[in-house]
């Protein structure tokens, strides 16, 4: 065929000719696998960012260079380029929880693909719709309207608007140190980590920080913020911290933030991107707690480690201040078809296979056999913990959780640190994992403990 154009378009159209070739394979052979090592570590490093080389302990020198991850293998693995297998216990920190490629998502998803992808922007979308309903019913009471996003970081950026509207004598935020909810503006204002948000600074002015599981901090910031006429019109948090380190509040905490709330009249928004959807051993972590917010985030596995999804779920009263226009806040691709036909299914298998409750069951088994296995490594392991499939190994340092990663990948296991630091190592597989792979798991993490704990040799 020939192809019009200069040779630069003709070198592109090869190019991509190659890499469709390969999209189309299932298994690709030795010298295939090998271009396609090359060709990653060479784009990471001339095209994307060299960094993510030095971060990633899969670009660890071995034999083919590089992890190189080709398909899913299974609900609750990975496979390589090389055709390695790859349990995984990270579950991309919380997308997988109706496991790989389920295939009651996938099917829904590749029916609506077949039929309509993307929705004309004008008429009136029926998933959407049938999407916000199936939310409202599963909700704790009264979360009756949502917003879809594609992203957890927009769906903090809609909740953060949206109380901000709602109440615009009210425009301080409060949000807690070691908390995370994604990178834009608004959501990285509300996040804590310095290292994240200093190269960008000024943060939107109005968001505060206190410490965590501290209702006194949060009653004080609260009350200084009246005292100053900058009253609190939100309270934003995780109700069990992911990236800071699966820091788990006591039970009176959220319950007495909401009290907190009630009083000072502002709203209560969890961010439940990584700890909802079944996570913890409920639908909802806050269900633990007895708590419900105002307003919700969600993302991650609400696409059915599919199609990226994200909503912002809350009451009536809130989202009125977009009914008189609802292109105050819009996005083009949120609450797309496929979006939605992937939330419909995922929340239709979290309940048929009762994945909350096999996470409550399975998180209790993983825990207690991670305990035994890290008994007698306290000089590496200073803590574990965890509530349902969210489990943190928290080390001394991040060297050593960082060669713990690698040692577990050594043995065919997935595990991570946190964007940048493997001091607290995140057990997050999906929620279908099976108890032989947990039993898996905590053999592959007692012999990684034991064989860090041999010192080296270095030679005769
Ligand atoms: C609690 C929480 N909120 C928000 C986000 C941001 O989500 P996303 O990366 O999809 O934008 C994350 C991501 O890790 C998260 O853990």
């Amino acid at each position: 065929m020939t192809i019009a154009g200069g040779e630069r378009e003709r070198a592109v159209y090869e190019y991509t000719e190659r890499v469709l070739a390969l999209i189309a394979k299932a298994d690709v052979s030795p010298a295939e696998a090998s271009w396609i090592t090359r060709e990653t570590v060479d784009g990471f490093r001339d095209h994307v960012n060299p960094g993510f080389l030095e971060y990633r302990k899969a670009t660890d020198a071995r034999e083919a260079g590089a992890v190189v991850e080709w398909s899913d293998a299974g609900p609750n693995s990975y496979r390589d380029v090389a055709g390695r297998k790859y349990l995984d216990c990270l579950g991309g920190f919380g997308i997988f929880n109706v496991g790989h490629r389920h295939p009651k998502v996938v099917k829904a998803v590749s029916d609506q693909l077949r039929r309509q992808p993307l929705h004309s922007q004008d008429l009136l979308d029926p998933l959407r719709a049938m999407l916000a309903k199936t939310l409202s019913m599963l909700m704790p009471p009264g979360l009756d309207f949502s917003f879809f996003c594609n992203s957890g970081t927009e769906a903090v950026e809609g909740a953060l608007k949206l109380a901000r509207a709602f109440n615009p004598a009210k425009q301080t935020i409060v949000a807690a140190t070691k908390g995370f909810h994604g990178k834009s503006y608004g959501a990285l204002s509300a996040s804590a980590k310095a290292e994240f948000r200093r190269p960008f600074g000024p943060m939107l002015p109005n968001i505060e920080h206190v410490p965590f599981n501290d209702l006194l901090a949060l009653r004080d910031m609260m009350t200084s913020c009246r005292a100053v006429g900058e009253d609190v019109g939100a309270v934003l948090l995780e109700p069990i911290q992911g990236e800071g380190g699966v820091n788990i509040p006591d039970d009176n905490y959220l319950p007495g933030v909401r009290a907190l709330c009630d009083e000072f009249g502002a709203l209560f928004i969890l961010d439940e991107v990584q700890t909802g959807m079944g996570r913890t051993g409920k639908m909802f972590c806050c269900e633990h707690y007895g708590v419900a917010p105002d307003l919700m985030c969600l993302a991650k596995a609400f696409g059915g480690g599919v199609v990226p999804a994200g909503a912002v779920v809350g009451r009536r009263e809130v989202f009125s201040r977009l009914f008189d226009n609802p292109f105050l806040h819009t996005s083009t691709f949120g609450g797309n078809p496929l979006a939605c036909a992937a939330a419909l299914a995922t929340i239709n298998v979290l309940i048929e296979e009762q994945l909350p409750q096999r996470a409550g069951r399975l998180g209790a088994h993983l825990l207690a056999g991670i305990r035994t296995a890290v008994s007698g490594h306290e000089e590496l392991v200073a803590d574990v913990r965890g509530k349902g499939l969210l489990i943190a190994l928290e080390f001394r340092n991040h060297a050593t959780g960082f060669e713990l990663g690698k040692r577990m990948l050594d043995r065919g296991v997935l595990v991570s640190g946190t964007l940048v630091n493997a001091r607290v190592i995140r057990v997050e597989p999906p929620l279908t994992i099976s108890e032989d792979e947990t039993d898996y798991v905590c053999q592959a993490l007692s012999e990684s403990l034991k064989s860090m704990a041999v010192p080296v040799q270095t030679g005769a």
